[in-house]
């Protein structure tokens, strides 16, 4: 395979990013690598991810900075974790082991710390240790998307925005990867509620590259806030073909889709999409965000009244094998969600029980911290509403309503704990929750207008009213 465009070692030495290896080999599959990655794609042009970490690994397994992607890529982007996986957690005690017994930059020592941190789940201060890179390195487009995408767990908005506003004047658009990196920010735009800039970057990063799904992804985002659902099922529809193929973000666009139907109450619509892309993508990939997706999907249509116990059966299969994974406080409830949907309490009451252990266990574990004042109260509501006692969701959620931001993931994403509020609220039989219900729909309008889910709960919330 030619890799003509694939960034060598004297390429990267000249943009100011050396890397310590003498295969130009190794070199070029570290820009593959880094390539399909920021585009959310196994690009069969680049041989796809895996081939790509192959042919790194042979051609020099002592290079610290492909170990550096390989390991970045499973751990950020697989859901995977150095206490669940031994392979990984091998590997990055190789990886830190080459990088104290080589001579390499700073910049790469940087980069294996940042990476380390982040493994032993110290979020926060790996961030701090990839700004520090960016600081000096503004186009080292590694630095920037796993600071990027770990702001993102930790559910800090405006440092997604702001990292990437900061490099962006540093760029050119002859530097590759340019196109994405405006993808980026038009992401941290439309989630620190910027949605016509948002879109008005997007827009000018899908110029550059039609096929930029990160990009459609924005859009996807900005409707969704705007409730603007006919534009979003329009404008996914028509490029469809130019993001279906960027495999690691497909199964996520078509999530977004489906919230449109959601929106509109076309349930039939929805079940077909998880039926044909949503399920079919988490069966065939596991990834952790096709599978929280698929949980997500399936809990909404069950607060919308939609019978889906078939489908929870058949996912809890994926799902049960992470019941005591604690990774990230966001993706254990929504495994909670697929576990009680299923009827699989015990496993459900076991991976709540494993969380109060990981929350007292003393380290560095920020998702372990947030567990015991977020992760255990989440997971407790999600528990009384399975059981019918919806007063108890309402007086766990409700305080703790402004702090669900810290447990990551975008806007849209975390809007199933507010459904979740209001439904809980809806049905519940204290009338100072069904007024809580009500005020909740009223800010919701306020903020989204123009949404048919909204219209349709507040007719709800009048009915209850009107029973009086
Ligand atoms: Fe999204």
């Amino acid at each position: 395979m030619v890799h003509s465009n694939l960034r060598d070692c004297k390429a990267w030495q000249d943009v100011g990013l050396p890397l310590s290896t003498t295969s130009n080999e190794a070199c070029k599959m570290y820009d593959a690598l880094l390539t399909q990655w920021v585009s959310w794609t196994n690009d069969p042009s680049l041989g796809g991810f895996e081939s790509c970490t192959t042919q790194l690994q042979t051609a020099d397994p002592d290079f610290v900075m492909g170990q550096v992607i390989i390991n970045g890529a499973e751990l950020l982007g697989t859901g995977k974790s150095v206490w669940l996986d031994k392979d990984l957690d091998a590997a990055m005690k190789r990886m830190v082991g080459l990088s104290k017994t080589q001579e390499i930059t700073e910049r790469e020592r940087l980069h294996v710390e940042a990476l380390d941190l982040f493994a032993k789940g110290s979020l926060p201060k790996a961030c701090n240790i990839w700004e520090e890179i960016i600081l000096h390195q503004p186009t080292d487009m590694l630095a920037l998307k796993m600071c990027y995408d770990t702001y993102f767990y930790l559910g800090y908005q405006q440092q997604i925005r702001n990292t990437v506003a900061q490099v962006i004047p540093h760029w050119t658009p002859q530097i590759p990867l340019y196109g994405y990196l405006k993808g980026m920010y038009s992401f941290g735009l439309v989630e620190t509620n910027f949605y016509d800039l948002a879109e008005k970057v997007a827009k000018e990063a899908l110029a550059l590259n039609p096929k930029d799904a990160w990009s459609m992804h924005t859009l996807a985002h900005v409707y969704e806030m705007n409730a603007n659902v006919d534009n979003g099922l329009k404008v996914l529809k028509q490029m469809e073909n130019n993001w279906k193929d960027s495999d690691m973000i497909s199964c996520h666009i078509y999530w977004h889709w489906t919230l449109y139907h959601i929106e509109k109450g076309e349930y039939e619509a929805a079940l077909a999409l998880y039926d044909d892309k949503i399920s079919r993508s988490c069966f065939k990939s596991g990834a952790m965000l096709d599978v929280v997706d698929a949980c997500s999907m399936l809990y909404r249509l069950q607060m919308e009244g939609i019978n889906v116990d078939n489908q929870w059966k058949k996912l809890v299969g994926v799902t049960k094998s992470h019941a005591k994974d604690h990774v990230l406080i966001y993706n254990d409830s929504h495994i909670l969600m697929s576990l009680l949907g299923a009827k699989e309490t015990d496993t459900a009451n076991q991976l709540i029980t494993s969380l109060q252990e990981v929350c007292q266990t003393p380290g560095e574990n920020y998702q372990h911290q947030l567990g015991r004042d977020l992760g255990l109260p989440i997971c407790q509501a999600i528990t009384e509403f399975a059981n019918g006692n919806y007063g108890c969701t309402v007086d766990l959620l409700n305080p703790i309503r402004y702090q669900i931001q810290n447990i990551g993931g975008s806007n849209a994403q975390r809007d199933l704990f507010n459904l979740l509020l209001i439904h809980a609220a809806l049905k519940s039989d204290s009338r100072a929750h069904q007024k809580l219900a009500r005020c909740l729909l009223m800010e919701r309008d306020a903020f989204r207008p123009n949404s048919p889910m909204t219209e349709r709960l507040t007719r709800k919330a009048i009915a209850l009213h009107n029973v009086d």
